[in-house]
């Protein structure tokens, strides 16, 4: 059962738009990508009043556990006084504000992960107006570890909000705490954060039209690429002078619409496109990949504490598709049932529980 291990990497085509290949490596017998099952997998953004942070305390001093008896039990050496002039780290800045949830990558300086929480009533309430928020550091994250309003100007890239703007037009206040860079990250503009990926957020909403309660937790990858001499490296851009911001070659969403019922079933669904520019005609489904390939690329875990027996795969729920059309067509072809070349799922087939 446990022979094999799923990756997720960056597709060979990457440079043309491209994709991500979910792959089932093999630890048995010499790597073979091409056996493998191949899945061609943007927003804007400070101001943070009412966040709250907390860090997690140092750790105890570990207790090992010796079984040679030459070990004395107090030992000659004592690594961990280190912790008398500070705690390393890693800190990951939890951040708790009214619109979002998220944890911080200080070495990269894009958020880990940023969970939000939209129902139908949340969308419904309009009180809150992007042209009154404005893009603004993070204030609560130490100064050499933010990113910087700076670092994005001239870069090239949108300051794409990991939780939509769109998603917190229930109050100014909502709104305003996703205007933090904390929730950004560096994204292509025109064929990305405004076009493919702003569909794939209002996919998302349009969820909640079937599910009366929908987490949607969105973060930064950055995928290893084959390269000509046949070896995977990860690369990636940072933008600012100097240096600061690392440009993502990927972003997930892990979906979780909730039947609403205590204890309920939970329809998951876990999608990784890449930072580049997306036809508006390409198939949402060919971005889905099992949440534990957002997983093992990530170094997160999302559903530890879900239960197989309460899973629902989303896309055998309900239609898997962005759509640019009107609203009214959109809501209508959402309720057909997917296609049944979508039986085969790569959740189950891809992944080898352990
Ligand atoms: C969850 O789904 C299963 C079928 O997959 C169904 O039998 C069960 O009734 C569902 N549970 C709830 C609480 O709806
Ligand atoms: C799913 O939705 C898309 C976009 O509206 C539509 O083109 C497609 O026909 C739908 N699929 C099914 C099986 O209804």
């Amino acid at each position: 059962m446990s022979k094999f291990t799923l990756a997720i990497v960056a597709g060979a085509s990457a440079a043309v738009g491209a994709a991500t290949t979910a792959a089932l490596y093999g630890f048995s017998r010499p790597k073979r990508p091409e056996e493998s099952h191949t899945i061609t997998t943007t927003s804007t953004t400070i101001s943070t009043p009412g966040a709250t942070r907390t860090s997690a305390p140092p750790p105890a001093p570990m207790v090992i556990l010796r079984d040679d008896p030459s070990v004395p039990a107090i030992p000659p050496v004592d690594p961990s006084g280190v912790f008398q002039y500070g705690f390393p780290g890693p800190v990951s800045d939890l951040r708790s504000a009214c619109s979002l949830t998220s944890a911080f990558d200080r070495a990269r300086r894009n958020p880990h992960w940023v969970a939000e929480h939209i129902t139908p009533a949340s969308l419904l309430i309009r009180n809150g107006d992007r042209r009154h928020s404005y893009f603004a550091e993070d204030i609560n994250i130490p100064e050499k570890f933010r990113a910087k309003l700076t670092d994005y100007a001239r870069s090239g890239y949108d300051r794409g909000h990991q939780v939509p703007a769109a998603d917190a037009k229930w109050s100014q206040e909502a709104m305003d705490s996703t205007f933090a860079l904390s929730n950004m990250c560096p994204q292509v503009g025109e064929g990305f954060n405004r076009d493919y990926w702003a569909h794939f957020e209002d996919f998302c909403r349009r969820l909640t039209s079937f599910y009366p309660s929908v987490r949607v937790v969105t973060g930064p990858l950055y995928l290893p690429k084959r390269e000509a001499d046949g070896k995977w490296r990860v690369s990636y851009e940072v933008i600012g002078h100097p240096p600061n911001v690392a440009v993502p070659t990927h972003f997930y969403k892990v979906i979780f619409a909730e039947d609403g019922k205590m204890g309920g079933n939970v329809s998951l669904g876990a999608f990784v496109l890449p930072n580049a520019v997306i036809a508006n005609d390409k198939p949402l489904q060919d971005f889905e990949v099992p949440v534990e390939a957002v997983e093992r690329a990530s170094g997160l875990e999302f559903a530890g504490l879900l239960p197989p027996a309460r899973r629902k795969r989303l896309c055998q729920e309900i239609n898997c598709s962005v759509i640019v059309k009107e609203y009214a067509e959109r809501q209508r072809t959402m309720m057909t049932p997917p296609p049944q070349k979508g039986g085969a799922p790569p959740s189950t087939s891809l992944t080898q529980r352990q």
